[in-house]
Parts: C-alpha cells; structure tokens; sequence
C-alpha cells in the first residue's frame, strides 16, 4: 500500500499530465529531503510506475501500472459521495463474498471491493468466473437501499444498461446487453453480472453488484471453449485501455446510477437505455429455466424486468429467470 507520502507526489505529477514537477517542490510539499523524495519515486517504480527524471527539471510520468492500483482509481475518480470506500486487493476468493463478508462486519456502504485477481471468482447459476488475469476488471458494489426485493431484478438490468453506457463513452464501443445480465460483443462475451442480496421479511437488508468484465485479456490466454465465446475490450477496439481509468469511470458511474434507481428516477432512462443496448427484441430464442426449455420470440420486458417470450401458439410468458440462447429463425 502507498504511504501518504506516495499519493501525494502521484497527485502532483497527475494534476500536471506530460509537465515537469521538480523535486524542490515535491520535497517542499512533502516536508521531506529531495533524496527521501527519490526513495518514494522508487516505490512508485516498483508498482509499475515509470518516471522520466531530469536533474534541473524534476520528474514526470511516462508509465502507469498496468494493473489495478488503489490511489490512481481514487485520484482519478470524479463522483465519489460521502461515505464511499474503496477496497483494492491483490489476490481474494471472490469480489462478491469479500463485499458480504464486509457488510456483515458492518462497513459502512457504499462501497466497491476490487480486485486484481480471483481465486473462486463466481457466475450464475454457479459457474466459475475465469479470474486469473490482472489486466481485466472483478468489481463488486456494496449498498443497503431502501428497496423492495421486487425491484431486485430490474436493478441488474438498470446496472447493465450503465456499463454498457460508460463502456461506450470510455471506448468508443457498441457493447449490446443479453438479458439479464451478459455483455456482449458480436455474440461473444465481455462480461458478466451477479447481484446478490440479503432479505429480511420484506426488505432488502443488504445488496451486491458484482462485475466481471475482461478488459485488456489476451482471448489466447483462456481455455479454449472460453476464447470461443468470450471477447476482451482491447480485442474490440484493437489497443489496450487503461484499466484504472476505467476502474474510476466504472466506480462512478455505478454510484450514481445506484443513486438514480434508489430515488426512483431511472425509470425513462432506463426504457431508452434499454431499447439501445437489448440484444433480444424481435428475435427467436430458447430459454431455459428450471430445467424446462421454452421457445419464442421476445417481445420486450415488462415492469418487474421480467422476459416476454411469445410462443408459437401466440400466447405470452414472462420469466423472471433463466438462460437465454438465440435460435435460428424458423423458415
Ligand atoms: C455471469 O455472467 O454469470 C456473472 C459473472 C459475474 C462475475 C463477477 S467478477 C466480480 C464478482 N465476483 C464474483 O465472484 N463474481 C462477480
């Protein structure tokens, strides 16, 4: 972890981007030695950072770590409400349980729990979530709103949608959305969602919204019926992105939409958002749940963000749940 000391020189040099900073006034600002102001640049190097230094001029960043680091997600975070804590880890089981385990420890929320690497990292229906590689994201967002549990399953969707938002902004990219909870690219997939909450009678006590998303992953990298399906972002937009920038931008933009459906006030949005991203509308699919497969095509979502499937007999169904895979239009 960085001393003060080291965030407070990585705050100097990144308010200045591309400028000199001298170490004069590093070691002014620190009320230390220029040579105690060398030793922290040092660390600084040894997480990742690359520094050019120049005798008369100071020093200036010429490289960032590539894997998550803790102060530069916080430096370079824009919203950030009271109350709000970051947790960045090197190694954890899982985002989403270390997230449960700090709620019931009684953390105050918000709060994300990332992390460079998972060691039970979990999907749906308890499939593992392949969490090996430092260059992608495994984010988890803790809160304990004020919501009925009903409202559970379009918070996902109001989640996803927002990802697939920021995503576009961040890297000018087309993400669509396979509901409930799949980012995809071209049919291959980017990422992932799991909310978990816990109950009392009527109310939920406490809530998590945990997110996978490879991010800058060589597809070469994962077994093989992975890299078939799934896709990295720097695969899409052919360079890599810059995975703390992107954590900060994902941070904020998770808050302020939990904000915005916790007041109620996502509801137009979230129709337009919808509508942009929904990979499913109009097209024929089968949907497992339960054991069960249903087939039919989607006519859209009602309010509780359940699945309308019409079925070949005209009638329609919704699902609150299940897996959804697209089929070949009958001819
Ligand atoms: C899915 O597609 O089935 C959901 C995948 C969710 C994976 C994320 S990674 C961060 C968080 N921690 C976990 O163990 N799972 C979620």
């Amino acid at each position: 972890m960085p001393s003060t000391a080291e965030h407070t020189i990585l705050r100097e040099l990144l308010a200045h981007p591309g400028r000199w900073v001298s170490g004069t006034a590093l070691a002014g600002k620190l009320g230390v030695s220029r040579v105690a102001v060398w030793q922290h640049m040092e660390k600084l190097r040894a997480a990742g950072f690359g520094f050019e230094a120049q005798r008369a001029r100071g020093y200036r960043i010429a490289a960032r770590p590539a894997a998550l680091f803790a102060p530069l997600i916080e430096l370079e975070q824009r919203v950030r409400p009271r109350g709000f804590s970051l947790l960045v880890l090197d190694t954890v089981d899982s985002t989403n349980d270390e997230a449960a385990r700090q709620l019931a420890a009684g953390r105050a929320t918000p709060f994300a729990v990332l992390a460079r690497r998972q060691t039970r990292g979990r999907g749906r229906f308890g499939r593992t979530w392949h969490s090996d590689s430092s260059a992608n994201l495994y984010a988890s967002f803790a809160f304990r709103p004020r919501v009925e549990p009903e409202r559970m399953q379009t918070f996902t969707l109001w989640m996803g949608v927002n990802v697939c938002a920021l995503l576009e902004k961040f890297a000018g990219v087309s993400p669509g959305i396979k509901w409930p909870n799949d980012i995809l690219f071209d049919g291959r997939k980017a990422g992932g969602m799991l909310t978990e909450a816990r109950i009392d009678a009527d109310r939920i006590r406490d809530l998590v919204f945990g997110l996978g998303l490879n991010v800058n992953s060589p597809a070469a990298g994962w077994p093989a019926d992975l890299a078939r399906r799934a896709v990295s972002l720097a695969e899409v937009t052919g360079a890599p992105l810059d995975l703390n920038r992107l954590a900060a931008a994902l941070v904020g933009r998770v808050l302020l939409a939990f904000q915005t459906f916790a007041d109620g006030e996502h509801r137009d949005t979230f129709a337009d958002l919808w509508h942009r991203h929904d990979l499913l509308r109009g097209k024929h699919v089968a949907l497992l749940e339960g054991g069960r497969r249903h087939a039919g095509t989607v006519t859209g979502l009602d309010d509780e963000g359940a699945l309308l499937l019409r079925a070949t007999d005209g009638k329609t169904h919704r699902f609150r749940a299940g897996e959804v895979t697209l089929e070949k239009a009958a001819s």
